[in-house]
């Protein structure tokens, strides 16, 4: 069977995590997917970095908004970032047919309502698990592990530069400044780091869970957002001998005025399996009527972790390519299927 082809916006930490991975693990990638997947072209600003990463065997394109219209490709995965190209390449790309598979927090937390649409409108499936959690496939489990529950309330770690951060400051002493560029330099941080500290980023990612889990309108204004650029070394060494820590949280929950949505710092008692999660992991709590609570853990920010997530939304959007569009639902679009509203 013939290959499916893949344009790749953007080759930055997730791009060239992506490329490594899809080579490294081609043969398993094409078994899980009925077909081989091979990257047709990556868009980049800077081809020399490029090359430097997918060499000369792949055809290394500057404009990603013209690019998505080839059409030798059916697949466009982007992970520019941001809210600019990006957004005009995945609107183009949709527009021409292409199925999307992105890690765009920032984008579908803000214009998600418009993408959807346009993806529904055009038959197009638009997966962005590398957006939530990095490789812990979170909206997988909202959407069909717990598609039987009602989702009572979210809550969890879901910023590992932020979470790296505290880890820091709390077990080395490092100043503030010193962990986030500790958290630059190892590719957990965005290319604005006030996303991360401010808790943006966060307020990103739990509004595309909430989403996903209660049926509503991704509606990230309607967030309370504090983030952690206020806490100093005495609020660290205050929480921890009155035998707390203290974790950036995001909180999603049901109350009789609606879901509330809220990203703030939060002091955890230290016994509590989520007071231990370090560094720039990521750790979600799910509290269902059915199951319980459950937790999922592991990367939540990094290249290949975040890679892996993307590639497994590439495997599924593959094997739905050959499906009716009726089956295509879960990657169709997002269809709320109550207009609760948020509330704080
Ligand atoms: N800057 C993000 C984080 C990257 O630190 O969690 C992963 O989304």
């Amino acid at each position: 069977m013939e290959a499916v082809k893949i344009g790749l916006l953007g080759i930055g930490t997730v791009g060239s995590g992506t490329f490594r991975v899809l080579e490294r693990n081609r043969e398993e990638i094409a078994r899980r997917a009925g077909r081989r997947i091979e990257i047709a072209w990556v868009a980049a600003r800077d081809v020399a970095k490029a090359r430097a990463v997918v060499g000369d065997a792949i055809p290394v394109v500057t404009d990603a908004v013209a690019a998505v219209a080839d059409p030798a490709i059916d697949i466009v995965v982007e992970v520019i970032g941001g809210t600019g190209v990006a957004k005009d390449a995945i609107l183009a790309a949709i527009a021409h047919g292409k199925h999307i598979v992105t890690a765009n927090k920032a984008l579908l937390a803000l214009h998600g309502g418009e993408i959807f649409a346009a993806a529904s409108a055009r038959g197009a499936m638009i997966a962005f698990e590398g957006a939530v959690s990095g490789c812990i496939p979170t909206i997988k489990v909202l959407r069909e592990g717990l598609a039987a529950n009602r989702i009572e309330w979210i809550a969890g770690i879901v910023n590992g530069t932020s979470n790296f951060i505290l880890s820091e400051m709390r077990a080395k002493g490092l100043p503030f400044a010193d962990a986030l560029s500790e958290a630059q330099v190892l590719g957990y941080a965005e290319a604005d780091p006030t996303f991360d500290v401010e808790g943006i980023d966060a307020a990103h990612k739990l509004t595309l869970l909430s989403a996903i889990g209660f049926g509503i309108p991704v509606q990230f204004d309607k967030a309370y957002v504090e983030g952690i650029t206020a806490l100093t070394d005495r609020d660290m060494t205050y929480a921890e001998k009155l035998g707390y820590r203290i974790k950036l949280l995001g909180i999603a929950r049901r109350t009789a005025r609606g879901i509330e949505l809220r990203v703030h710092p939060t002091l955890i008692p230290a016994s509590r399996l989520i007071a231990s999660v370090d560094g720039a992991m990521n750790a979600i709590l799910v509290k269902a009527d059915a199951a319980g609570v459950t937790l999922y853990y592991g990367a939540g920010a990094g290249s290949e972790p975040t890679a892996s997530a993307v590639l497994a939304d590439v495997i599924d959007v593959t094997r739905l390519m050959r499906a009716e569009p009726q089956e295509r639902v879960p990657y169709l679009a997002f269809q709320p299927d109550a207009l609760s509203d948020v509330g704080i």
